[in-house]
């Protein structure tokens, strides 16, 4: 199973990877406006944070086929390894999707709303299928459908890994990790609302007074 940032937040990312195993980090074209650096900076410096086997993830920016395809080309040769690109799933970007599937170039087959559109980006070859969780919770019940995707992949025995994107809460990942969902993508937020429930620091604080009352200092062994 796979955990990757969804940011472009150079001291978040730098954080997060020393405390939590991530796999990768994925970025939109939103994300990277957001990040106050150009965008191909933006992508040098999370890159340099990342180790080879760490996976990158950068969207196309141009609608039409033709763009889509000159877009992918160049973001496919950002790093050696590893180097993902993201696409929507419009009638242009299923068709690149296919292309690039027979030029060797990674995909993610990107803004899915639909268990149907990630299965048809799925027949075109993408490594990957980015359903839009959260936002899907807008149109009926966004994990359910996730799920269903899941499955869709898993009986017909189809090698595309889905990566359950855009979340808001921390319910909306758990949910789907223990559905066995091979792959999230989590904004840095709500990586942080997982780690350190409070009372887990009120318990260490217990820990601690108990501690230094009996043996008067706030260590193991003495020093
Ligand atoms: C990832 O592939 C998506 O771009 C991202 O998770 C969308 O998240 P949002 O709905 O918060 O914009």
């Amino acid at each position: 199973m796979e955990f990757m940032l969804d940011s472009a937040n150079i001291e978040q990312i730098k954080d997060l990877n020393e405390l939590i195993t991530i796999d990768g980090v994925t970025t939109n074209p939103t994300i990277l406006t957001k990040s106050g650096m150009q965008p191909e900076e933006a992508l040098r410096k999370i890159a340099a944070i990342l180790n080879k086997d760490q996976k990158l993830f950068a969207q196309v920016v141009k609608t039409d086929y033709e763009g889509i395809m000159e877009e992918a080309r160049k973001l496919s040769a950002i790093r050696p390894e590893n180097m993902y690109v993201k696409i929507p799933v419009t009638r242009d970007g299923l068709k690149a999707i296919k292309t690039c599937k027979e030029e060797g170039i990674h995909t993610l087959a990107t803004a899915i709303y639909s268990a149907s559109e990630g299965f048809l980006a799925a027949k075109n070859g993408a490594d990957y299928l980015a359903p839009y969780t959260n936002r899907m919770c807008n149109y009926g019940d966004g994990v359910a459908e996730v799920i269903r995707l899941i499955n869709m992949l898993k009986v017909n025995n189809m090698d595309s890994k889905v990566i359950a994107a855009s979340f808001k809460n921390v319910d909306q990942v758990a949910a789907l990790i223990e559905n066995g969902i091979p792959a999230v993508t989590v904004p840095c937020d709500v990586v942080y609302q997982m780690i350190g429930h409070p009372a887990t620091g009120v318990a260490v604080d217990e820990f601690s007074a108990n501690w230094n009352k009996t043996y008067g200092r706030d260590s193991f062994f003495e020093e």
